[in-house]
């Protein structure tokens, strides 16, 4: 459940645009300073401008930027890790634009970290926030990949990212930076001469004044990240509800490959600790995975040991827990010197000090959680998804780069790319598209105020817990029945719920999270192979011939 903790520092939002971006992480960010020169352009988000998962992004951003590495490489080792699922063309898009993408960054003032002149250790670059050299930034190592390739600000670059982008967006006279506003919905029409339906606005909720408000747009791009909140444990904010891919879905938007949902290995696990990522970065600087009796145990599983891409290690991390019956493994960097680690990770060690973990002299207690969507709205190398005008982009998106499992650094990389790619598409189309004159304004004429609001809690807990337990890390037929039973269960109560009462965030978000989790379940009923993040004991074995699971709404 999302909540706006601040007064609006922006504005409000306006009734027509040419641009409405649903979002304001990585990607709708970078589609709205990509396309504010040439439109009027309005970023929502349901909560703080801050409160996706952008914010957060710790290890950093893939690009080869390195002599010794190659376009090459970078698109083998992504291919390599999606377990023969992603599309080739898209990998290739993506990873050729990744030094543009790192060099308009650059270009925004991201303080990346640079390497120091003496040593590879690294330095942060505040002092000199525009340095366009991009052979100076440090590169540091993640899983997959076979060089380092790993660009960063430190071990908080989400942050380093969305303050500048936000800054940029701040100051620039044609956005609209919107908190606190939730879209509910999009507004589609048929239009004369054109084959598929037309994308011409959204109805949002306006948390402060519980009224839903029409914003009519020539344009719609759904930029509102993943859906791992609908697992019990996650790494992700508490707005990764799913929101841009129920309101696509209801809207006749195909998805796909919902059934590949990454659990990040190291989760740190304390009781008070909610959702703080131990970044894979670490395992780059060769921290060790540890069992409770400090032995190490990834060489038996793969050549690469800590290393390996991040389903073969969440993987790895489950089977222990569940053969020793304990509660979390360690992740060990306390052999490397204290200043090292100290230089590296600040943001890690300062956290987990507030914990009572020192990392530079002990181990790291962690557990894998639910961290990324690798699935989504389906769209093509233009963002545009299968309504007329209406774009998917970032985390929300399937574009084909993941494949089976994501490389690390990969999404913020995609975020990037495919913005880039929307905002041309959008700035081709726009002197020819017209704003739609007449749409029906939301109407709350048969709906009554809520008075029974554990009813949304319980089913949140209910459904979170469901996905847990049956729809995890290793899954097999019974399970995943089970919880598509249940799942059909919640979503009839909620739906009764929603076409009584008047809209809460809340309320929508559930409504969300529980139609996306029919839409996990359902994808991952039908692959009957294990491949990636898709593990089922049932299917164990590896199909000869790769396929998409590609959903269509009836
Ligand atoms: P987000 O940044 O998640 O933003 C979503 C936005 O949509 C928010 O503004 C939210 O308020 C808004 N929104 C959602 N629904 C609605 C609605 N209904 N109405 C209005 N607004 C709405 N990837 C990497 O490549 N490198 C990393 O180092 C890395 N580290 C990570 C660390 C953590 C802890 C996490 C959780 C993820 C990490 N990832 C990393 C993944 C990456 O951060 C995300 O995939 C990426 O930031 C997603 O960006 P986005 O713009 O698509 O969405
Ligand atoms: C991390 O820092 O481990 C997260 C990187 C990612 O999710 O790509």
């Amino acid at each position: 459940m999302t909540s706006s903790t601040t007064a609006p520092s922006t504005t409000a939002p306006k009734f027509e645009y040419d641009i409405l971006i649903i979002g304001s992480g990585a990607a709708g960010l970078t589609l709205a300073l990509r396309t504010a020169d040439f439109a009027r352009v309005a970023v929502l988000s349901k909560g703080d401008l801050n409160q996706g998962a952008t914010f957060y992004a710790q290890g950093g951003i893939a690009a080869v930027l390195d002599e010794a590495d190659s376009i090459n490489s970078h698109i083998e080792d992504t291919l390599s890790t999606g377990v023969g699922l992603c599309h080739a063309d898209m990998v290739e898009y993506i990873v050729e634009n990744s030094a543009k993408a790192v060099s308009w960054l650059v270009d925004q003032g991201v303080p990346f970290t640079k390497k120091s002149a003496s040593s590879d250790a690294p330095v942060t670059a505040n002092a000199d926030p525009v340095f366009r050299d991009l052979s100076s930034l440090h590169l540091t190592q993640e899983g997959g990949h076979s060089h380092r390739r790993i660009i960063h600000a430190s071990d908080a670059t989400g942050k380093a990212v969305f303050e500048t982008l936000q800054a940029r967006a701040q100051a620039h006279p044609g956005i609209d930076l919107i908190e606190g506003c939730t879209a509910v919905d999009l507004v589609t029409q048929a239009q004369q001469g054109a084959p598929a339906p037309v994308c011409v606005g959204a109805y949002v909720l306006n948390q402060q004044t519980g009224a839903v408000q029409l914003i009519k747009s020539k344009f719609v791009a759904l930029a509102t990240g993943g859906a791992s909140k609908a697992y019990l444990y996650t790494t992700n904010p508490d707005g990764a509800s799913g929101d841009g891919i129920a309101m696509a879905w209801r809207a006749g938007c195909r998805v796909a490959n919902m059934e590949f949902n990454q659990f990040h290995p190291t989760c740190l696990f304390h009781p008070h600790a909610k959702s703080f990522l131990i970044s894979e970065a670490l395992r780059g600087e060769g921290a060790r995975l540890e069992l409770p009796d400090g032995s190490r145990f990834m060489q038996n599983f793969d050549s690469r040991e800590e290393l390996a891409p991040r389903d073969i290690v969440a993987r790895a991390i489950d089977h222990e827990m569940k053969r020793l019956g304990c509660d979390c493994i360690y992740l060990n960097i306390s052999h490397k010197p204290a200043e090292f680690v100290r230089k590296h990770f600040p943001t890690i060690h300062s956290r987990c000090l507030e914990f009572g973990i020192d990392i530079t002299t002990q181990r790291i207690p962690v557990v894998p959680a639910a961290h990324y969507t690798c699935g989504g709205i389906m769209v093509n190398q233009r963002s545009e998804t299968d309504i007329a005008n209406l774009y998917a982009i970032g985390e929300t998106s399937f574009t084909g780069l993941h494949g089976a499992n994501r490389m690390a650094s990969n999404s913020l990389l995609e975020c990037f790319v495919l913005a880039f790619a929307a905002a041309e598409d959008i700035q081709s189309k726009i002197g020819r598209t017209a704003q739609s004159s007449h749409i029906e304004p939301w109407d709350e004429s048969r709906v009554t105020d809520s008075e029974d609001e554990v009813l949304v809690s319980h089913n949140w807990d209910e459904l979170r817990r469901c996905m847990w337990d049956f729809v995890g890390i290793v899954r097999n037929n019974e399970r995943l029945r089970r919880a598509e039973k249940r799942i059909e269960l919640l979503q009839q109560e909620v739906q009764d719920y929603y076409i009584k009462h008047r809209v809460t965030n809340d309320m929508l978000e559930l409504r969300n999270l529980v139609l996306v989790s029919g839409l996990i379940i359902s994808c991952a009923l039908q692959r009957k192979e294990s491949r990636g993040l898709h593990f089922t004991l049932d299917y164990p074995q590896l199909d000869d011939e790769a396929q998409d699971t590609i959903l269509e709404p009836k």
